[in-house]
């Protein structure tokens, strides 16, 4: 596809997401914040689902991860300690010309000379460190000693409850502390839609090993998490890996994979697993005079356990679900005649809707009164949307276009009015294949939770 095609692909998107309630810009009313969303009904559960089932197959599904919470507001000595006061920070530029704040990497060069992306001036500063921190002040003075900072990454929290979750849950090593979380970072240039956001959340399993089965479980946790991107729907063609060179690692990682994928604005990091080695938890010792050292009881050795880490983005990711569901095909429409329908083609493990109720009519009672007898009788196991309003073909479209995967209509064969053979069948429409099955009401259940798994 070309770069235009891509380009106008990205804008149906992020027109939908407004459209059908997944994203909204944050503070729209009054003209919105830079780098900062809101995720509407159905943006809320698609990222639910994704967190859920992220936590599911992390930490509830294996015996050697536990989870964590952490606090947000962050003593400034853990971040001393970790590098980010010091070293958390991109190259800057400004334009002299329109006044742009930019990312030193994202300057454009022609014929050998930097220019700004926005205006092509030329006219540019010299690059100066900007920290991407986001200070704040506990307490009421807004002296040096009341700073804290919102956490950059959840990360930190779990290297500073190492000691405290090692005893309580009295794990032997290789084990993991999970956390999902919200990070902030004052990033230059935020955009992309959500892809590069001041405010996002992260989905980060640190998982402490003795230091010889560091560059074994990298390779192990790279294979894991790919497992699990295909899980969610993304196709393997659209996910890739970049072994990242020794020269762009942070200095204390010894292998570090980033999973991409292919975005409409270009190939771009889903997700970070690098082997930190000891350096967190070395720092956080060093820094804190408290020991953060594992006793092996059978070798009766101490030491600092390393850590691997795979690092994932929300945000990102429910971008990726959405551009990867986004689809155009061709539909029939109520008089038979085919037209463009606008589909998302999520996988049902991550659909914020698994399953729309129609009744065919609104105004025959007993249909109506049947589909709400379906609505008590799925929504304990799944989100349910029920619809009455419109030509059943207009309801299935809306359906598809929030990548509802089944829709069942309630018809007179339901009623038994027809075929008492039928009587309490409905139709389970599959929204990719359009295919309509009949299927008695008392097996949905059992049939649409083995889909949905
Ligand atoms: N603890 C390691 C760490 O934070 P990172 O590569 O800086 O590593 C991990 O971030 C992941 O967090 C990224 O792969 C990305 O998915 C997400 N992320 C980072 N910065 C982001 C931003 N400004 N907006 C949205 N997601 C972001």
């Amino acid at each position: 596809m070309t770069a235009s095609t891509e380009s106008q692909r990205m804008e149906k998107i992020v027109s939908l997401c407004k459209r059908r309630g997944f994203i909204f810009q944050s503070s729209e009313i009054y003209g919105g914040l830079n780098g900062a969303w809101d995720y509407g009904p159905l943006g809320v559960e698609l990222k639910r689902n994704l967190k859920n089932y992220w936590w599911r197959v992390m930490v509830h599904e294996r015996d050697d991860v536990v989870g964590m919470d952490g606090a947000i507001l962050t003593h400034p000595a853990v971040l001393k300690a970790s590098g980010h006061v010091e070293g958390f920070s991109d190259p800057m530029v400004d334009c002299r010309t329109c006044k742009a704040h930019l990312r030193a990497d994202q300057l454009v060069e022609k014929k050998g000379v930097k220019q700004c992306p926005n205006c092509g001036g030329k006219d540019l500063t010299e690059a100066r460190q900007f920290n991407l921190m986001f200070e704040t002040h506990v307490g009421a003075s807004a002296e040096e000693s009341s700073v804290a900072y919102l956490r950059p990454e959840t990360a930190q929290s779990i290297f500073v409850q190492f000691k405290n979750i090692l005893e309580v849950s009295r794990k032997k090593l290789p084990f993991g502390i999970a956390q999902i979380g919200k990070a902030f970072r004052n990033e230059i240039n935020p955009r992309n839609f959500t892809f590069r956001s001041r405010e996002f959340e992260q989905m980060e399993l640190e998982y402490f090993c003795r230091p010889e089965q560091g560059m074994e479980l990298l390779e192990y946790w790279k294979e894991e998490r790919l497992k699990f991107y295909e899980n969610i729907g993304l196709s393997r063609t659209n996910l890739h890996l970049l072994n990242v060179p020794d020269e762009e690692r942070a200095f204390y990682s010894k292998g570090t994979y980033d999973i991409e994928y292919d975005f409409p604005f270009g190939r771009q990091e889903l997700e970070g697993v690098a082997y930190r080695t000891d350096y967190d938890l070395s720092q956080h010792q060093k820094a804190s005079n408290k020991s953060l050292e594992y006793f092996d009881d059978e070798t009766k050795e101490r030491f600092i356990p390393h850590v691997v880490e795979p690092s994932a983005g929300v945000d990102r990711t429910v971008l990726a679900l959405i551009c990867e569901a986004y689809v155009e095909d061709q539909a029939p429409n109520d008089k038979g005649e085919m037209e463009t329908r606008t589909v998302l083609r999520f996988h049902p493990r991550m659909a914020p809707i698994k399953c729309a109720i129609f009744p065919l009519l609104k105004n025959k009672e007993p249909l109506v009164a049947k589909a709400k007898e379906i609505v008590g009788l799925l929504r304990p196991d799944m989100t349910v949307f029920y619809d009455e309003s419109g030509a059943i073909g207009r309801r299935y479209r809306r359906q598809d276009e929030i990548g509802t995967p089944f829709g069942i209509t309630v018809d007179f064969e339901t009623l038994g009015e027809r075929d008492p053979t039928l009587r309490d069948t409905v139709t389970l429409r599959d929204r990719d294949s359009m295919k309509q099955e009949r299927v008695a009401i008392e097996n949905l259940p059992a049939i649409l939770r083995g889909r949905i798994a």
